[in-house]
């Protein structure tokens, strides 16, 4: 590399299919919060790669793409210090898509694990697009086209990245060296339950979100899933398989050897914990709620944080593809 670099710089994204939950957050906002001031961040509303498996919603992209914004910035991200923006708005990761989706063979996409998860989840049958079987293409492009060194992801990308770097190597070793290769920076991602005490996700429909009022906090914890061998009060219970038990852990760390012994000992009832807990939540998530609704009530000071984070990313990726054209030689 020529320029040096005083941070290393990072690419991460987000689906925007509506509001984030706290398995969103625990799995990677809270993360990408804190990487800030270490790294020189990008994060990006994937908006495009929504269409490669919910075309029918495809009207909706845009308002959850503002909502996304709006959870980002309420739980923190700061746009001063990081780049956040809207794929769509950078058209140079299209035309890296392009260039990148020569140098990776149609057996190597197929054999794409997550994609072949996918497949079965979606009962997607003989329905799949070309760009659904393109996805890590486009998220190589969103990656490579900052140039970046790593990637904050869960483990379920990790298939993406070494795609991503596939194509990186594919391209050095044809054009000359314009990409690093980057490197995955695993985000501890212990699966946080949802409701039901499955793991959070939205398709399970067992989520709470971040932005969540307090009214809907409780409402939505009081029958969430405790020790189901715990039929009375008067049971003792046992934490370890308890979902409340994993949340206060996250939220409540200071109160959690206090809990597990009133649990086991049946001194505290289920409903009680459950209460306990949501107020330290809604105290949590207090600060993000308010933050979140002052940019909510104010659409032009949204408008500009967003078109100037698009407008940086843009600057940086038209810098990376005069690269590719000279390495190319075309363009
Ligand atoms: N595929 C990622 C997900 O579903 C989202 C994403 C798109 C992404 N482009 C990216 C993540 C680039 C990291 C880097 O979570």
């Amino acid at each position: 590399m020529t320029e040096s670099k005083s941070k290393k710089v990072i690419l991460s994204g987000m689906r925007p299919t509506g509001r984030l939950h706290w398995g969103n957050y625990t799995g990677a906002l809270e993360n990408w919060n804190k990487l800030q001031d270490e790294y020189t961040c990008h994060f990006m509303v994937a908006d495009w790669h929504v269409l490669t498996t919910a075309l029918d919603k495809a009207t909706e992209i845009g308002r959850n793409s503002r909502e996304m914004f709006l959870d980002w910035l309420g739980a923190g991200l700061d746009p001063d210090k990081s780049v956040l923006f809207i794929q769509s708005e950078v058209k140079q990761h299209a035309e890296l898509n392009l260039i990148l989706s020569m140098m990776i063979s149609m057996g190597r996409l197929e054999r794409n694990p997550t994609f072949k998860e996918q497949i079965r989840d979606l009962n997607m049958g003989g329905e799949i697009s070309f760009g659904h079987l393109g996805y890590p293409v486009l998220q190589a492009a969103d990656i490579l086209v900052y140039q970046a060194d790593a990637v904050p992801v869960g483990e379920d990308q990790l298939p993406h990245l070494e795609l991503t770097r596939e194509m990186a190597r594919r391209f050095n070793r044809i054009f000359g060296k314009v990409f690093p290769e980057p490197e995955p920076l695993v985000t501890k991602f212990s699966r946080f339950p949802g409701t039901d005490g499955k793991r959070m996700s939205k398709s399970l429909g067992n989520t709470i979100e971040i932005s969540a009022s307090p009214e809907d906090i409780i409402k939505k914890m009081r029958p969430a899933f405790t020790d189901p061998a715990r039929l009375r009060k008067s049971d003792p219970g046992n934490p370890e398989i308890c979902a409340i038990y994993t949340w206060y852990r996250k939220f409540m760390p200071q109160e959690v050897e206090q809990t597990a012994a009133e649990c086991r000992t049946a001194a505290r009832g289920c409903v009680d914990c459950k209460l306990k807990l949501a107020d330290g939540i809604i105290e949590h998530f207090a600060p993000l709620r308010e933050r979140r609704a002052e940019y909510e009530s104010n659409p032009e000071r949204l408008d500009e944080i967003i078109a100037a984070g698009c407008e940086r990313a843009r600057a940086e990726a038209a810098c990376t593809m005069e690269k590719v054209h000279h390495a190319m030689g075309i363009g």
